[in-house]
Parts: structure tokens; sequence; C-alpha cells
């Protein structure tokens, strides 16, 4: 049977720790591992209604062309970020992680070269494994984000890869905001260099501060192609994400996606429409930002209390994510694996993000602090620096 498979499957595998993580979602444990939303923050009772609403006229349960009332909707949010495009130039996708590989499909020919972060989502290197790209790496940094300087060195250079991933606000897995002037400065490169940008933007709508810092798309229309999803801001079981581009790459996508999926749920989309027109979505958004703010300094200042003197850490502006530093000698594979079976606390090994070799990410953790309340925040943590004191010794 392997035989039979495309070449690249051959050498693709399950990472260990997906299956380990699996086997660790009993009540028992503690999960800072996944980075789920609060299942308390979801508006399950509006979007019942809108469901019911949605429901009372059944050709919402045909296949369909994409809700325009909905496209709307989103051409509102993304002023919100800076961007002002016309709906044409929305085009919805069953989530972000949909919205990345229809791009790289109409971006990607096979062994080209992709420009992306020595550090970075992994759901974005699983989607392009499949073109077998060359993936040239840039540093990047916890707290100042992607080397913008290196991409230009790289560009200079002579490199023309046929896209640059970023994820500028809220970084998984690095939590960091990128900076306006780093944004303002790639949106050039990309023009100048004629390389596009794919904006990974799942956490822009949740700022924790007062500055909100527009979308890289915002200082360049042309060359930057923005992803967004209503995962984190809404509830992942609709799976609807969009993207913005221009009309020329919706079309094309258009064609793409039909080969993928046909059409967007269309009962996903009526009911978001509806719960959005309903104006209920600044306050859900509001209390989602406050309840994440809180969730966040909480697992802050256990940290600080329990940890303060050995690890090291920013305080996330925007995103789900903490990114804790540990001393270099420490290997956090290998207090994963005892954290699972001694203090039943998940987190991610920060390796497990590493495109190339990273001494920073093989001593870092990635830690959730959006889906536990604030008393199991405190157990997990207390439990964890446990774990750490023993290594200490
Ligand atoms: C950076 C990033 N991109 C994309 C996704 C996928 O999001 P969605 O649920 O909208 O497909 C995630 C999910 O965690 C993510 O962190």
């Amino acid at each position: 049977m392997a035989q039979r498979l495309a070449a690249w499957t051959q050498v693709t595998k399950r990472s260990a720790l997906q299956d380990m993580l699996e086997l660790t979602s009993g009540p028992e444990y503690i999960s800072f591992g996944l980075g789920l939303p609060s299942t308390e923050c979801f508006p399950a009772e509006q979007l019942a209604r809108s469901a019911g609403e949605v429901l009372q006229q059944s050709d919402h349960l045909q296949y369909g062309p994409p809700t325009e009332r909905l496209k709307q909707q989103i051409q509102r949010l993304m002023s919100q970020r800076g961007v002002q495009c016309s709906t044409s130039q929305i085009f919805l996708t069953a989530g972000a992680q949909q919205g990345i590989n229809l791009l790289a499909r109409l971006l990607l020919d096979p062994g080209r070269t992709i420009l992306a972060e020595e550090v970075t989502y992994t759901g974005f290197l699983q989607v392009v494994e499949p073109f077998q790209p060359r993936i040239l790496t840039v540093p990047t940094d916890p707290v100042m984000g992607i080397d913008v300087e290196q991409v230009e060195m790289v560009l200079q250079a002579g490199e023309r890869p046929a896209c640059m991933y970023v994820i500028p606000s809220g970084h998984n897995p690095l939590s960091y905001t990128l900076s306006r002037e780093k944004r303002q400065k790639l949106a050039q490169l990309a023009a100048d260099y004629e390389v596009p940008i794919i904006e990974d933007d799942p956490y822009g709508f949740l700022a924790y501060e007062d500055s909100e810092i527009p979308a890289v798309k915002s200082f360049q229309p042309d060359w930057v192609y923005y992803v967004g999803s209503f995962s984190k801001i809404l509830a992942p079981g609709l799976r609807l994400g969009w993207i913005v581009a221009g009309g020329e790459i919706v079309e094309k996508l258009s064609i793409v996606k039909e080969a993928a999926d046909i059409n967007t749920g269309t009962l996903t989309q009526q009911i978001t429409a509806n719960f959005l027109q309903k104006d209920e979505f600044t306050d859900h958004l509001q209390h989602l930002r406050r309840e994440y703010r809180s969730r966040r300094n909480c697992m802050i200042d256990h940290l600080c209390t329990q940890m303060g003197d050995y690890a090291s850490w920013t305080i996330p502006s925007s995103g789900l994510f903490i990114w804790v530093r540990f001393p270099e000698s420490v290997n956090t594979m290998e207090l994963f694996r005892e954290s699972v079976t001694t203090e039943k606390v998940t987190f991610f090994p920060g390796n497990v993000f590493a495109a190339t070799q990273s001494q920073m990410a093989a001593s870092s953790a990635r830690l959730n602090f959006s889906f536990n309340n604030h008393d199991k925040i405190e157990e997990g943590i207390a439990r964890l620096s446990r774990l750490v004191k023993r290594h200490r010794k």
C-alpha cells in the first residue's frame, strides 16, 4: 500500500507528541497545550438563536455561493484592522487553516522556496509539506519578532521565495506582536521585491492593550494576502475564516476551493452573518478581551511567584500563548514527558515549532492561557513549578 502513496507521504509522520496530547485529554490533566479558546466564552445562546432563525428557511441548507451579508460584515471588521477592501476582495474559507492551504496551492510549485521564521506555526509547515519546498528561515525572537533586516538581506542577496509567511499579531507560538515600523518595512519589502506575504492573523482582534497595530496588509494592499478567522473570536466549531486578496487571486481561489470542498458551509455562514448583524459581536469581543487579559495576568502572576527566579517570558499583548524560556541546559521535550506522567500537566515543548534547529526553542515551552479558568491556571502552574524545582536539583 505505502508504495502507492505520493512520495512526500513516505517521509511525513504523525508526531509522537500529538498522540501523547490525545492520551492526556482526561479530566485529571490540566492542559496548557493546545491553543483552545475558552469554552465558557462561546456565545452559545446567541448562536442558537441565530441558528433557529436561519433554519426557518430551508434553502440555507442548500449548496450555495458565499453569503454577501457575511462578506459585508467582514469588510467592516477589516476596517478595524486598518484594511479598506471591497466585498469582491473577500473570500470565505473553512477557517484560517484552509485559507493558508488554498493560498499555498496557488503560490507554490513543487520544490520552490518559501520564507518563514525559524520558529513558526506548525500548521503552516504541514500545509507546505506536500510541495517539498526549500524552507528558507530567518531568525525570530519572542520579544522583537521576525528579523526584518535579515529578510531584507536575503532578498537583496537574490533570493525570490514564492511567499513569506508571517503571524504579526499574537504570534503562535512566540506570542510577540510585531511593531508598526517592522510591519511597514515588511510590506515595503514585499512590494519592492515582488514577493507576496501570507499574513496569518487569527489573533489580530484579540488585542489586550489599548493600542491596536494595523495589519501588514493595511500598508501594502497588493502584495499581502490577509488570512482571518472566526475560530478564536467566535468559535472554532464554526470552521469559518476568510482571505482578503485582489480580484484576480479571489477568482483563482474559488477554483481551488471548489476542488477542495465545493463551498464553505452555508449554514455556518448564515448563522455567523445573523449573529454579526445583531451588533452583539462588539460586546462579545470586549468580553473576550477582558476575560483573556485576566487569564493572561493570572498565569503571569503565578509564573512570577513560582518560577520568576528561573524562567523568563514576555507579557503578550495579543493572542493566546505565553512563551516561557528556561536556561539553555533545560530540554523542554524531556520536561514535557515528565510533566505528563508525574504532574499531569500538558504544554508544547518549543522544539515542536522549530522549522530548523533552534537552541532557543529547545529550552522553551508554549503555554496556553485562554482555555483554563483562574483556579486551574493556578493549580497547573503550581504543578509545573514543582516539576521544574525537581529538575533544578
Ligand atoms: C497561527 C495560526 N494560523 C491558523 C490557525 C488555524 O485556525 P482555524 O481554526 O481558523 O483554521 C491557527 C490555530 O490555532 C493558528 O494559531
